[in-house]
C-alpha cells in the first residue's frame, strides 16, 4: 500500500518548549491511523502542522507524494478536518456550517444543495437543519461536525480526539460512522487518549508522550512490547500495597509497581504459571486483598512499562476498567 501521509523527522518548538519532537512516521492509503497520547503529548500541534495551520519548526511532510510546503493549497484539498475544540461554529445554524465549508472547499454551485442535503441526512439532523448548533448536544455537534469535514469528499479524514467528552452510545455512533467512511475508501488519522478507542478502531497506532513515538505498530504489535506474559494486577485495602510489592520482590523474584490501592507486575513467560502460588502466598501474609487477577498485556500496560506512568481518568485516580480508561 501506498503511504498517503510521510512525516519525517517532524518539529515543532513553541519557545522553550518542544511539542513534537522528531517524529518521523507514514499512513498508509486505506487504514486509519490513530496517534494515542495523554493529554499534551503534541497530538493537536501534528495534526496542525499536517493541515499547514502551524509551521513546523524542521522536518517534511508529504502528502499524497506532494510535497506539502511546496503544495499546500493542492495538498490540503485532500485533507477534512474536525477539531478538538470548536467542533463547528456556534452561531450558525447546522446548514450554514456546512455552506462555509462548501465555499471554503470551492464546491461548484449546483452541486452545494445536494451535497448539504446529503450531509444533513447522513448526520440525521435535518429536522435541525435551521437551529444554531450552539444548542446542540455534543453528540449533535459531532455528527455535524464530521459530514462537514466531508463535505468536499477528502481522500484523508483528520479527526481530532473525536469521541472526547461523549457518552458511550455518541461514541458507538461515532466510532460506526469512522468505519463506514474508511469503508468507504477515506483514509483516518485520528487522535485520541482513549485506549479502547485506539485498539478497537485502528489499523496502526503510534503512541505519543511529550512529543516523542515511544510505541508504533497494529494494537496486537504493541501489546506485546509489555512481554509475552501476562499481567499481574492485585487491588488491596488497608494502605497494604507496599506489603504486596515487599513479598513479590522477595519470594518471586518479580518487581511489581503500586499505585494507591493498586499493584501491577508483569509475569514474563514462565512466570505466568506461578499466579496461584502468587496468590496463595499473598492470602497467607493477611493481606487485605480487594481483588486478585491476572490479564494479557492491554495498551495502558505498554504505557507503563515504556513511561512509568499508567492511564487516569478525570479525577486523577487509577481507573478500574482496564480498557474504558483515557489520559488526561
Ligand atoms: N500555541 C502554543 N503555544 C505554546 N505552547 C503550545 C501551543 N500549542 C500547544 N502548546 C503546548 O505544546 C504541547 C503539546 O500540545 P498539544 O499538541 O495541544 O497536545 P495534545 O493535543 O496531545 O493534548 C503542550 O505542552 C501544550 O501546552
Ligand atoms: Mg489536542
Amino acid at each position: 500500500m501506498n503511504d498517503i501521509i510521510k512525516i519525517e523527522h517532524l518539529v515543532k518548538k513553541f519557545g522553550d518548549l518542544t511539542a513534537v519532537s522528531d517524529v518521523s512516521l507514514s499512513i498508509k492509503e486505506g487504514e486509519i491511523f490513530g496517534l494515542l497520547g495523554p493529554n499534551g503529548a503534541g497530538k493537536t500541534t501534528t495534526i496542525n502542522m499536517l493541515l499547514t495551520l502551524l509551521i513546523p519548526t524542521s522536518g517534511k511532510i508529504t502528502i499524497a507524494g506532494m510535497d506539502l510546503q511546496k503544495s499546500h493549497a493542492k495538498a490540503k484539498q485532500l485533507m477534512g478536518l474536525m477539531t478538538q475544540e470548536t467542533v463547528v461554529e456556534a452561531d450558525l445554524t447546522a446548514r450554514q456550517n456546512l455552506q462555509l465549508f462548501a465555499e471554503l472547499y470551492h464546491i461548484p454551485k449546483q452541486e452545494v444543495g445536494k451535497r448539504i442535503k446529503e450531509a444533513l441526512e447522513e448526520s440525521d439532523l435535518m429536522a435541525f437543519a435551521d437551529k444554531k448548533t450552539g444548542t446542540f448536544s455534543g453528540g449533535m455537534q459531532r455528527r455535524l461536525g464530521l459530514v462537514r469535514a466531508m463535505i468536499q469528499e477528502p481522500k484523508i479524514l483528520l479527526l481530532d480526539e473525536p469521541t472526547t467528552g461523549l457518552d458511550v452510545q455518541n461514541r458507538t455512533t461515532m466510532w460506526d460512522r469512522i468505519k463506514e467512511l474508511n469503508k468507504d475508501g477515506t483514509t483516518i488519522l485520528l487522535t485520541t487518549q482513549y485506549l479502547e478507542e485506539a485498539d478497537t478502531l485502528c489499523d496502526r497506532i503510534a503512541i505519543i508522550d511529550h512529543g516523542k513515538v515511544i510505541a508504533l505498530g497494529t494494537p496486537s504489535e504493541i501489546k506485546r512490547i509489555a512481554g509475552s506474559g501476562k499481567i499481574l494486577e492485585v487491588v488491596v485495602g488497608n494502605n497494604d500495597a507496599q506489603k504486596v510489592v515487599s513479598l513479590l520482590k522477595s519470594k518471586f523474584g518479580i518487581i511489581a509497581t503500586a499505585k494507591g490501592e493498586k499493584v501491577t507486575a508483569i509475569l514474563e513467560k514462565g512466570k505466568e504459571s506461578e499466579f496461584t502460588k502468587i496468590s496463595a502466598a499473598i492470602d497467607r501474609e493477611k493481606v487485605d486483598v480487594l481483588s486478585i487477577g491476572e490479564h494479557l498485556p492491554t495498551l495502558d500496560d505498554v504505557f507503563i512499562k515504556l513511561t512509568g506512568k499508567g492511564m487516569r481518568d478525570e479525577s486523577g485516580e487509577m481507573k478500574g476498567g482496564r480498557m474504558g480508561g483515557r489520559w488526561r
